[in-house]
């Protein structure tokens, strides 16, 4: 039986760890991990194995999650780090297929737990192909989400083929970030970068100086290993996003009008966040060979002023 398919209490037997990790019924009745060491407290759901909450000891969250979130089967929740995965954004070719794949609402098993000597704590979930992944895209993998408690966030997500023919893998650490106010904020680390510009037909644009938002924004900056800060006035306070394996960033935010049409979030939701996304995304899709393996990680680190 995987762990998927066990109760909480089962989970807290096996993976539990006294006063650091526990199992619990969350929102929706849908199952989720909280941490909790010297360091920070963290929720993950094992439903799309989503980060929805991480918060290092004595500062703000550094995530942010919608109050207008639905928390049911089958639906993707919104804020924390949705997992988009093997495709970001749109199928390539088929528009009946969900967006931004398939994995942010699958149930995923435990593999482990685990508290470092230093007191960092690991959670380890893993999802492999089934029939229903099948159906939908026709290929063998094994994905492996590593989620790192402690001063900062580190999530890697690796990816495995384990078919006979090569595959090709794009996708997201699509994190939410919260912000004092979204129009304040001032993000380094893409000055040069080309992008492709979603809102004006993926137009390219290239950036110059730091990232400032005024209305929607939704751009996929290509070629681009770079960490990303995120200069927020109003909280007082630097977010790094430093990343491997990532070769594309994407930053969104859906502006008034776009998120007044988004049943799951508040009108004046888009404010307070930002998305920074370590990703592999238009040019920078992955080509997986049988065999062959990827992660994605990107190491989230909060410095208040
Ligand atoms: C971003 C995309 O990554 O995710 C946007 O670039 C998209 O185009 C946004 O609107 C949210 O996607 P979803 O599927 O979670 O509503």
């Amino acid at each position: 039986m995987t762990s998927s398919h066990l109760g909480v209490q089962e989970l807290n037997s096996r993976y539990g760890i006294e006063g650091k990790v526990h199992f619990a019924a969350g929102k929706g009745g849908l199952v989720s991990v909280l941490v909790k060491n010297r360091y920070a407290s963290a929720c993950i759901f094992l439903q799309g194995a989503h980060v929805t909450h991480f918060q290092p000891e004595g500062q703000q969250p550094v995530l942010w999650l919608s109050n207008r979130s639905a928390y049911q089967e089958g639906k993707a929740i919104r804020g924390g780090i949705p997992l988009c995965w093997p495709w970001f954004g749109d199928h390539p070719d088929d528009p009946t297929k969900p967006a931004h794949g398939f994995v942010r609402t699958s149930l995923w098993e435990v593999l482990e737990t685990w508290e470092t000597a230093d007191g960092v704590t690991l959670v380890r979930l893993r999802l492999e192909d089934d029939e229903a992944s099948r159906r939908i895209w026709p290929n063998s993998f094994q994905l492996e989400l590593r989620v790192l408690v402690g001063r900062s966030l580190v999530v890697a997500l690796v990816a495995r083929n384990t078919g006979k023919t090569p595959f090709p893998c794009g996708g997201a650490l699509h994190s939410y970030f919260l912000v004092g106010a979204v129009e304040s904020i001032e993000i380094f680390g893409l000055d040069g970068c080309d992008y492709l510009d979603k809102i004006d037909h993926f137009s390219r644009g290239r950036q110059g100086g730091t990232v400032r938002l005024a209305g929607e924004t939704d751009r996929i900056y290509v070629n681009t290993a770079d960490v990303c800060t995120i200069k927020d006035p109003v909280l007082s306070r630097y977010v790094t996003v430093a990343k491997k394996g990532s070769n594309s960033t994407v930053i969104w935010n859906p502006g008034p009008r776009k998120s007044a049409t988004m049943p799951d979030m508040d009108r004046n939701g888009y404010r307070q966040m930002v998305c920074v996304e370590t990703a592999n995304a238009a040019d920078d899709t992955i080509l997986l060979p049988p065999g062959g393996m990827h992660i994605l990680q990107a190491e989230i680190s909060p410095y208040p002023k």
